[in-house]
């Protein structure tokens, strides 16, 4: 490869006012680390949405060794591309969420308009050369749009979230024409193989025949495992040392299954009485797409349940759930991978997660209760493996965690050790960059 160029919707950094001056913030999460590693070896371009007026004045920039650009939408672009189309039709389709999906036609129209904008970007940065590098939903059309401008160039598309069965894919008035553009990809990766089948399967059921050579490939993304060390000493936690830590991190959103939590946390309690006080559940959410009414409705719904819980429970030296709505920093992140006992990550449907093979990275004692649906648990196979929708199976995994003797919980963990170890986050991008080349030199 000559040379690369990546597309995200979400920047790697962003700007924000704080104190009266403008402070560059990095907007770490998995892919965005990953990346950020990519283009530093091949000192690339970044094309990505800048989703504040201050980023703004810096449309362009130089980044660690690579460029960034960034593309601008007004506030009814953003409106229908990012708040309509991406989150009430993209994200719940592909999750199987069919009563969230909100059918918008209009929303369609800004969608496409934005996917505009960043191929006009990238059309700016590329020669014949480069290797277009396109990630996730809220990209779809930007292949076609390629190619209908007469650009030639290998693209990858990684898609980063499940991929539905094809009758679920065809309830989208536009699917056939977003499914179309995704096949125009020289290279298309997914998390794993169900998500490969069910793309394929989407195109053939929708008789989309492909216009070019593409080639699939099903290749889950890993971490940078040199960030994830324990913290040794006190850092925070050591109050809570004397009870188990159970504990788990999301985005606030109807996919994680954050409820279904709760209430077994509570049925916990109800059966083992015994239990109360010998154990804490930190449960950290993210702030995410606020103002999207879905998003706004699982907050308070959450909210409700957390605080009917805790008034069951607690008594004036303990509480069950510390619930923390924020998004706190990389340290904090690790203190709680370090002292954590028990990582709770149960979510309805999830691409990967990657916050378990963090956790499963950092941890030397933890034991991981994770969900069949989440993209992760192809992988991970010292997990606790449980059913997010089943209440009963998620209460008895926790005490079976709480109960577990050390020799079970250290052969596990050193199973998915070596698994996180390997699979990382370089091998997932070099073992993509190496199809790639390959594939696109062979058509
Ligand atoms: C998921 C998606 C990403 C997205 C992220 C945060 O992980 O796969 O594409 O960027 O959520 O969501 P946001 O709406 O804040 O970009």
């Amino acid at each position: 490869m000559d040379k690369l160029l990546i597309v995200t919707s979400r920047a790697p950094f962003s700007y924000r006012t704080q104190g009266g001056r403008n402070i560059r913030v990095s907007n770490v999460g998995g892919v965005a680390t990953a990346l950020n590693s990519v283009l530093k070896k091949y000192s690339g371009t970044w094309v990505c949405w800048g989703d504040s007026r201050i980023d703004r004045a810096h449309e362009e920039e130089e980044v660690e060794g690579y460029t960034i650009r960034r593309i601008y939408l007004t506030d009814k672009e953003k409106f229908g591309f990012y708040n309509s189309y991406s989150n009430r039709v993209l994200w719940p389709l592909f999750h199987y969420f069919r009563n969230n999906i909100q059918l918008d036609a209009t929303g369609f129209k800004y969608y496409y308009i934005a996917n505009e904008k960043f191929a006009g970007a990238i059309m700016e940065k590329i020669d014949s050369k480069t290797t277009i590098w396109i990630h996730d939903y809220q990209l779809m059309m930007i292949p076609s749009i390629l190619r209908n401008m007469g650009i030639n160039n290998n693209i990858i598309f990684s898609w980063h979230i499940p991929w539905v069965s094809p009758e679920f894919f065809s309830i989208l008035p536009e699917g056939r024409f977003l499914a179309r553009s995704v096949s125009k990809a020289n290279l298309i990766t997914f998390h794993i193989r169900l998500y490969e089948k069910n793309f394929r399967n989407t195109l053939e059921y929708n008789n989309i025949k492909p216009v070019n050579h593409f080639k699939t490939l099903s290749v889950p993304l890993g971490i940078d495992t040199k960030l994830y060390k324990p913290l040794t000493g006190k850092h925070g936690l050591h109050h809570m040392k004397k009870v188990s830590i159970i504990f788990s991190i999301d985005r606030m959103d109807y996919t994680k299954g954050l409820i279904q939590r709760v209430k077994a946390i509570d049925k916990v309690l109800s059966y083992r009485r015994d239990l109360a006080g010998k154990f804490v559940y930190l449960m950290n959410v993210t702030p995410s797409r606020t103002g999207i009414p879905e998003y706004d409705e699982i907050k308070r719904q959450l909210e409700m349940e957390i605080g009917r819980v805790n008034g069951l429970y607690s008594t004036s030296s303990w509480v069950p759930i510390v619930y923390m709505y924020r998004k706190i920093p990389f340290k904090s992140l690790l203190t709680i991978y370090s002292n954590g006992d028990i990582a709770l990550i149960t979510p309805l449907v999830d691409g990967l997660n990657l916050v378990s093979k963090e956790f499963v990275a950092t941890t030397r004692k933890g034991v991981l209760i994770l969900s069949k649906f989440a993209g992760a648990a192809d992988g991970l196979k010292g997990a606790l493996i449980v059913n997010p929708n089943n209440i009963n199976e998620i209460a008895s995994s926790i005490v079976r965690a709480l109960e577990m003797s050390k020799e079970e919980r250290k052969l596990r963990l050193e199973k998915m050790k070596k698994y996180v170890i390997t699979k990382n986050s370089n091998w997932w991008y070099r073992r993509i960059i190496n199809v790639a080349d390959s594939n696109y030199d062979n058509a």
